[in-house]
């Protein structure tokens, strides 16, 4: 199939089948009678359209569709793009049900995103470019449900923290009664890298004044979600948990001890005394660094060589000193970056090694093709500190003593208020600062914890105040869950 229709690979289009007994729990609570009429938009090979007769599917790929119409007889299935078809259609459903595509903002491009934006925009709900596929798709079916009508679908786990997942949010609980997320630990697609979720939401027309959530160790087949459900009140999800619902999942004590602490004016995030930033994109890593072996060979002259950090798996623990560098240096690691100003006189070495044939390939890459001249790499800082940007067990701080520059591969950190960043930085292997770390960061997958630069800037270090209402246990405790939800200590 992928060999016939490449654009539908299953990377691409997002296609991963559901298990079957969360189908059948999904469109067993949407459909309560057998004359409602259920949506999938995007029903693959009619996984969901099986479960109920009187069914509409829309599916792009044109194997898939033939599938689900052998397989789900009595349904009526569209083969095609569900953007443009939910445009031009004037049919209205009771309810709706599926596993929309997770396509990612990098592959959901070109026209069916434009479409789906605007049909989202039309809905009065603003996305912007790096949205993944699933939120649209979920607010385009919203708009085709008649006045009281449910959804229910698998979504993936980002709805706890993408900031993406905020305009959805914000929709659904303007548009339905209920709206019901089901945080789920074990993984529900085995294979997937990806957690997910799952989503339920009733009375379309109305508006909920909470969103219910329910945390799961793992799903069980049910007819209904769980009763169990915390209240999550809209007003606090919005202004102390920045629209997240990964907090959620932490004992209300330790969210309260951490609401204190940021409403304390004592406490101070990270970006109050420090810039977070991406270190260099060289643009060709193996043209741009060398090996101290190679740079010898070569007889480039020390001051057009800076040492770099490439990495944060070769990050030491506390700090990176001249022994770090030595030792670096001493395993003939290419860490030795060329760098070269713009308007710089270049001694023969080095145009030598610009002309040579890996120059040659090197200025054909994308970013040195943009970039006057080609050879000289931005951006490249000295920071005083480097932080991993995806971490395992902790986010590595490491003060930068030995001078070395650092690609995009981890964070640079430059502090600009030096006596709050001596008073606060010896907190960062506390217990509040590492959980703040997981609560503001989010899961990668494969167990990893990924802080992009805007959230690094939000790790909380907590006032004294708050530090003394803390129970040391307790929050080891969250911390611990926080690495299980992520899978890193399953
Ligand atoms: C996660 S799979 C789910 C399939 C099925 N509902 C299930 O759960 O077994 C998502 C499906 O969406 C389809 N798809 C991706 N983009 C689409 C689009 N723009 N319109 C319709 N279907 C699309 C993919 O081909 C894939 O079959």
């Amino acid at each position: 199939m992928v060999g016939r229709y490449p654009e539908y690979s299953q990377k691409r289009s997002g296609a991963f089948f559901t298990p079957h007994d969360v189908s059948e729990a999904l469109v067993a609570w949407a459909c309560r009678k057998p004359a409602d009429r259920m949506i999938d938009p995007s029903c693959g090979d009619g996984q969901f359209l099986a479960l109920h007769r009187n069914s509409v599917g829309i599916e792009q790929n044109p194997v898939s569709a033939h599938r689900a119409i052998e397989r789900a007889p009595g349904a009526l299935v569209h083969e095609g793009d569900f953007f443009t078809w939910a445009v031009e259609t004037r049919e209205r459903f009771e309810c709706a049900a599926g596993n929309p595509p997770f396509i990612r903002y990098q592959t959901f491009k070109n026209e069916m995103r434009r479409r789906a934006l605007d049909l989202c925009l039309d809905l009065g709900v603003h996305f912007n470019g790096l949205t993944s596929s699933w939120a649209p798709f979920l607010v385009a079916t919203a708009g085709l449900l008649k006045r009281g009508g449910r959804m229910a679908f698998v979504v993936p786990a980002e709805i706890g923290h993408a900031p993406y997942a905020a305009p959805l949010l914000d929709y659904l609980v303007a548009s339905f009664s209920t709206v019901h997320i089901i945080a789920v630990r074990k993984k529900l697609f085995p294979t997937l890298s990806e957690d997910c979720w799952l989503l339920y939401t009733e009375g379309f027309g109305g508006k909920a004044n909470s969103i219910d959530f329910t945390v799961l160790e793992e799903f069980v087949p049910q007819k209904a979600p769980p009763k169990s459900v915390m209240k999550i009140d809209l007003g606090e999800w919005r202004t102390v948990w920045n629209r997240r619902l990964r907090p959620y999942l932490l004992p209300a004590s330790v969210r309260h001890l951490y609401a204190a602490a940021l409403a304390d004016p004592g406490t101070r995030r990270l970006a109050d005394f420090a810039a977070v930033g991406i270190g260099y994109v060289s643009g060709h890593n193996d043209f741009f660094h060398l090996k101290p072996s190679d740079a010898k060979r070569l007889r480039i002259p020390p001051t057009f060589l800076q040492p770099s950090l490439r990495n944060g798996r070769v990050m030491p623990e506390k700090e990176i000193t001249k022994a770090t560098v030595e030792k670096w240096k001493q395993s003939d690691d290419p860490i030795l970056l060329l760098r070269l100003e713009r308007d710089q006189e270049l001694p023969a070495a080095v145009r030598n090694y610009l002309d040579s044939s890996a120059g040659h390939e090197a200025r054909q890459g994308y970013k040195c093709r943009n970039r006057a001249p080609w050879y000289a790499v931005p951006d490249v800082q000295i920071p005083d500190f480097i932080m991993s940007y995806m971490s395992g067990r902790n986010v590595n701080l490491v003060r930068n003593a030995a001078g070395v520059t650092c690609t995009n591969s981890v964070h640079s950190i430059r502090i600009r208020d030096r006596a709050l960043a001596s008073k606060l930085l010896p907190e960062w292997s506390s217990s509040f600062v590492r959980l703040s770390c997981e609560l503001e960061g989010h899961a990668l997958g494969g167990g990893m914890l990924k802080l992009e630069p805007r959230e690094a800037g939000r790790v909380v270090f907590p006032s004294k105040a708050t530090i003394q209402m803390a129970d040391g246990d307790e929050l080891e405790d969250a911390i611990g869950s926080l690495q299980r939800w992520r899978h890193y200590a399953d």
